[in-house]
């Protein structure tokens, strides 16, 4: 089968690496993809938004199936534009239509969906610029820190928790009238804080069956000790040691099944991945959010812990027999760290010579904002590489991605020292 995946990340990386591993696979494509999906793949140079330009790859490579990685894509509509393609209409797309990316990409939109289908999580409000009065009001109600989420898509930086009721007005009007996040913060959510901790589960699902994928826990904020600025992600690490049997049983009866169950009501026929971020709450979860993707650097973490053929999974996706495949994991603890380059996520330099990315020994070197240049690999972004190791345990796991980290060099380079610190 000919594959194309969309991104060009590490997950995306980690996607390639899992599917070349599969006999099904002939042809593997990425785009755009980096300089570590060009090793195993071929990068065809688009960007997953430009849909006449995928439509042309997909064409001339005879691709037999789509595996979408962001979510712009799919909150764009990738899905839908394939369905609506005579030449396209039946080439699988693994991610949902746009119907179901809303999930994503409304906050009003999932909070709605999980109140209908009985989906622990916070209690909320919508307010838009008419009912701004309505919305300050309804923040005298609450205890602090306060909680205003952006409506839409505000690439993870639309939330913002604040403990003066005064300061959290104002910022409310700020996001409603001067639209601080763009049109994403037109309508904001308000919502009660949740104070446990977080972790993320990850869902594959055919619209009709499901496998719940291991659980993982990332690390967003670029200083030691949780500090600092937000990120798209430091570090994760899979399985997550709270979230033991007891509590993921809780995590599919009272979230899992609710929420494809509420799909299938609501008329949303759902092929791809659902990742829940939960809050786990004296042992019961509450979902903060979903997402219709996989997390990075979730997935370079989760994705080689399952030991069952990836492609097949997807096939089961596409002709909805999820159910009957097998799926299998590796009982083993892996940790991911992400390098990146100095000053991110403020500022960074790009164009930096990268060495030792090939020390694979006792790690996986997924790339992430890398490219090729006069045949060498450089730094293309803010996350360059994320390093994945197994063990036993968290910190037996941890020193071989260290270790692995201290053969790569490129300037300014930097990481957490301090992944899964709060685990150990
Ligand atoms: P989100 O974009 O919805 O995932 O929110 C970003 C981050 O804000 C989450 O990962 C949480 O750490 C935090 N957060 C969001 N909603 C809440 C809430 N209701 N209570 C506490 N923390 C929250
Ligand atoms: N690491 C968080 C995300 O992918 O959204």
């Amino acid at each position: 089968m000919n594959i194309l995946i969309l991104g060009s990340g590490g997950r995306e990386h980690a996607f390639a690496k899992k599917l070349v591993e599969s006999k099904k696979m002939t042809k593997l494509f990425v785009a755009p993809g980096n300089a570590g999906t060009a090793r195993i793949a071929n990068n065809i140079l688009i960007d997953p938004t430009d849909f006449p330009a995928v439509k042309k790859a997909v064409l001339e490579n005879q691709i037999q199936m789509v595996v979408v990685g962001p979510e712009a894509p799919l909150v764009e509509g990738v899905h839908d534009f394939f369905l609506a393609d005579e030449s396209l209409k039946d080439i699988p797309v693994i991610g949902p239509k746009k119907d179901g990316a809303e999930l994503e990409g409304s906050k009003d939109f999932s909070k709605k969906f999980m109140f209908k289908h009985g989906v622990p999580t916070a209690k909320y409000q919508a307010f838009t610029k008419e009912t701004l009065t309505e919305g300050q009001m309804f923040l005298e109600t609450l205890n602090p820190p306060f909680v205003l989420k952006a409506d839409g898509l505000a690439a993870g930086k639309g939330v913002l928790i604040i403990d003066n009721l005064q300061e959290a007005k104002e910022e409310l009007a700020d996001m409603l009238t001067n639209e601080k996040f763009g049109a994403a913060s037109s309508k904001v959510v308000i919502e009660e804080f949740l104070d446990g901790i977080e972790l993320s589960v990850f869902v594959l699902t055919d619209g009709k069956g499901y496998k719940v994928l291991p659980s993982a826990k990332d690390y967003k904020r670029i200083g030691e000790g949780d500090v600092g600025l937000n990120t798209g992600g430091m570090g994760a690490i899979s399985p997550v040691p709270f979230a033991d049997a007891d509590f993921i049983q809780k995590v599919e009866e009272r979230v899992v099944k609710p929420t494809v169950e509420g799909l299938q009501q609501d008329g949303i026929d759902y092929r791809g991945f659902i990742f829940i971020g939960l809050m786990n709450i004296g042992g019961d979860p509450y979902v903060i959010e979903y997402n219709v993707r996989m997390g990075d650097p979730e997935t370079e973490a989760v994705l080689p812990r399952i030991t069952s053929d990836l492609l097949d999974l997807f096939e089961g996706v596409a002709t909805q027999t999820l159910a009957s495949k097998s799926y299998e994991v590796d009982p083993r603890t892996a940790t991911t760290v992400v390098v990146v380059a100095g000053g991110y996520p403020e500022a960074y330099e790009k164009g930096h010579f990268i060495t030792g990315t090939e020390n694979e020994e006792e790690s996986i070197v997924y790339h992430a904002g890398t490219t090729m240049k006069e045949g060498k690999i450089v730094s293309n972004g803010g996350r360059v590489l994320a390093v994945t190791s197994f063990g036993e345990d968290i910190n037996s796991a941890l020193e071989k991605s260290y270790r692995t980290i201290d053969k790569i060099s490129f300037e300014k380079m930097n990481f957490r020292k301090d992944i899964g610190f709060d685990l150990i």
